[in-house]
């Protein structure tokens, strides 16, 4: 047996092998983001980073009964998913703004699939991570939140589902796309290093310490959760000309809101008129989410929140400019042309 598959200890059912990040590799990330509190996996193929607790749930969520109806938003973390779950869901069931279920929790409405993974496997009863939805309590009422909250509402959730994902289209069963349409967001990855760097150090479950060029060697290394980032990005673009995949640049959204939301409309097949479009864009604008708040900040660290802001930050397109430096920004855009070098050209 080679030395590699000594250490892969599980094969899933979509055919990756999992391998345990721990030792002194482990240890190394650990001390850079001490809010991790399990190991870390590596997949292959894709060399997809995760967290251990992906193993529990990676067969069911590959397994998942997708219904027809379903429309899922799926993106690399920190490209505009809650923004996009927002947009999606209020197309789909409060283009008038009159449904009281547009007042409840986000996650609560469009569940995030995948979000088990992040709750250790000996997280107690009143976590906050297993009590803290409405609808699942509801829909749910027998169910063991340890058998995955978000999962089971999921599963539980009436039609028409909107459903959000940040694991990339190779990890779902490849009947995925035939049977749902997808919203696929993308965002220059230097606005995604800038946000997903400010995200590590508000949320004390991740908790790194470091500053943004630290921050970014491990992105454009392929070693934060979900990445790589160019994988998750080529696996979508590849299939970009199905008919059931839709592919959005946050830039664009930002750009030109109408626009993009006659797409998605053409897309979802929604039928919404201008005034209902305008509508949307105006609920979903960066100031309207920011005020009617997301439970998120609940989880922030307070330092972190205070000096830089929370979970919405700063909303915009060209952040990013402020905070590389111009080494830094040499260095990435090297990076860029390296890795995305499938056609896509980021705006
Ligand atoms: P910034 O950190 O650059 O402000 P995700 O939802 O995928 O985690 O992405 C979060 C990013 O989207 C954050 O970016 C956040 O501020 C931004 N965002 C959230 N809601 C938004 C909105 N309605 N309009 C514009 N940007 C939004």
């Amino acid at each position: 047996m080679e030395e590699e598959d000594l250490r892969v200890y599980m094969v899933l059912k979509s055919g990756h092998k999992v391998e345990v990040v721990d030792g002194e590799e482990m240890e190394a990330i650990r001390k850079d983001f001490p809010g991790y509190k399990t190991n870390l996996i590596r997949l292959t193929p894709g060399r997809w980073l995760l967290l251990d607790r992906y193993t529990h749930f990676a067969n069911r969520l590959y397994d998942f009964k997708w219904r027809s109806s379903d429309v899922v938003v799926m993106t690399y973390p920190k490209c505009g998913t809650t923004w996009t779950q927002e947009i999606v869901w209020t197309m789909r069931k409060n283009p008038d703004l009159d449904n009281p279920e547009g007042a409840t929790t986000l996650l609560d409405r469009v569940p995030f699939i995948d979000f088990d993974i992040f709750v250790p496997e000996d997280a107690p009863a009143d976590s906050p991570f297993l009590s803290m939805s409405p609808a699942f309590r509801k829909l749910c009422p027998d169910a063991d939140p340890k058998d995955g909250v978000y999962l089971q509402l999921s599963e539980a959730l009436p039609d028409p589902r909107t459903i959000k994902t940040h694991l990339s289209l190779s990890l779902f069963h490849p009947s995925l796309l035939d049977t749902v349409k997808v919203v696929y967001v993308m965002r220059n990855p230097k606005a995604v290093a800038v946000s997903y760097h400010h995200h590590s150090r508000l949320f004390s479950e991740v908790g790194f310490h470091g500053p943004l060029d630290k921050f970014v060697k491990y992105f454009t290394e392929g070693n934060l959760v979900y990445d790589p980032y160019w994988v998750h990005v080529k696996a979508a673009w590849e299939l970009r000309e199905h008919p059931n995949l839709h592919l959005i640049f946050y830039e664009d959204l930002k750009a030109d809101i109408m626009r993009e939301l006659r797409r998605l409309d053409t897309f979802l097949g929604t039928h919404l008129s201008d005034t209902q479009l305008a509508k949307v864009a105006e609920h979903t604008s960066f100031n309207q989410m920011k005020a009617r708040r997301i439970d998120y900040d609940s989880f922030a660290s307070p330092e972190v929140l205070q000096s830089e802001g929370g979970f919405f930050r700063k909303g915009e397109s060209n952040d990013w400019q402020s905070k590389f430096t111009p080494e830094l920004e040499a260095d990435m855009d090297a990076w860029v042309k390296e890795k995305f070098d499938f056609g896509i050209q980021f705006k």
